[in-house]
């Protein structure tokens, strides 16, 4: 019987959703809390016991991440790979992995000094949008719409301890409807497609940020998009979220590698947690 392991460092309503799911379906399933779990050079599959297809769900990017190259290591299928969530967990290395594959993507310049970033605001012009490179749920994503807040922000990010922080992501700022559009990807199928509208007083569309989820319609250029996104970055089960630019029409800006669906699932018609797991186990080897 195919056992699906589920690692977590905090179990939210998606990590019950999935174990529950495989169960339904009369597979093994465990949940495992990434904190326990050491591995080392000279370990092997058989020291573990973490059945025969891995979803990573940690929340904490880097403990995903560098967990994830560790059990490849040692030979698991894991969705998403290391390279993929290497890809999607930086926002730097997606916008230029999706140029590169020509998908349509808001247009993005990266400084990596102060004054380099103040000197591509002033020749770009306001409004635009300052981004982390790492981060989700809307954190520090900030609408730069006059010259002295982006001064001070960049200030702060420049004083920030992170190295990270020191590096500036600029983007143009897209004249869209209040709202994106999260299609939810496992393999070559979109799962679901969904509206986020913002929330009353926020300008960014997240769940996270009170956005609330409306079931879009799947149209064939969504999809197509949504998936040579997913393609683009390497595939697996991933978020690929778009905007609707009132003049160059959808562009994705982000793709996201531990999808969070409460939202969706609230909405969707589709059963999103019995898709995922029906992907994880087309990966377990016959
Ligand atoms: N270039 C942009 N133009 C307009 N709105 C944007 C732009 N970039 C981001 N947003 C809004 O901010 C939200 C968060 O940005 P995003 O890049 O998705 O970061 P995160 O990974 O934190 O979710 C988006 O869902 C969208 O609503
Ligand atoms: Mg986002």
């Amino acid at each position: 019987m195919t056992e699906v392991c589920i690692i977590y460092d905090k179990v939210r309503f998606e990590e019950k959703a999935l174990y529950d799911k495989a169960t339904d379906k009369g597979l093994k399933a465990q949940l495992v809390d990434a904190k326990s779990i050491t591995v080392g050079t000279d370990s092997k599959r058989a020291d573990f016991a973490l059945g025969d297809v891995i979803m990573q769900r940690s929340v904490s990017h880097y403990r995903g991440l560098y967990l994830t190259a560790c059990l490849e290591f040692l030979d698991y299928p894991v969705i998403n790979r290391f390279q993929v969530a290497e890809t999607c967990g930086n926002k730097l290395v997606t916008s230029l992995v999706l140029a590169k594959n020509h998908i349509p993507t808001p247009k993005t310049k990266f400084a990596f000094s102060p004054e380099a970033a103040m000197e591509v605001i002033r020749k770009q012009g306001l409004p635009l949008v300052l981004k982390p490179i790492v981060g989700s749920w809307g954190r520090g994503v900030f609408p730069l719409r006059d010259e002295e807040t982006a001064n001070m922000i960049i200030e702060m990010r420049e004083e920030n301890d992170s190295p990270l922080s020191r590096i500036y992501y600029v983007q143009e700022m897209i004249d869209r409807p209040p709202r994106d559009i999260r299609c939810i990807v496992a393999g070559d199928q979109v799962i679901t497609a969904i509206y986020r509208y913002s929330a009353e007083t926020e300008w960014r569309t997240n769940v996270a940020r009170g956005g609330k989820a409306e079931l879009a319609p799947l149209t064939k250029e969504l999809e197509d998009m949504a998936l040579r996104a997913a393609s683009a970055v390497g595939g697996g089960i991933l978020g690929v979220d778009l905007m609707e630019d009132k003049v160059k029409g959808l562009v994705v800006h982000e793709v996201n590698n531990t999808v969070e669906f409460r939202g969706a699932a609230t909405v969707s018609t589709t059963d999103i947690p019995g898709a995922m797991i029906d992907y994880a186990v087309s990966l377990v080897r016959k």
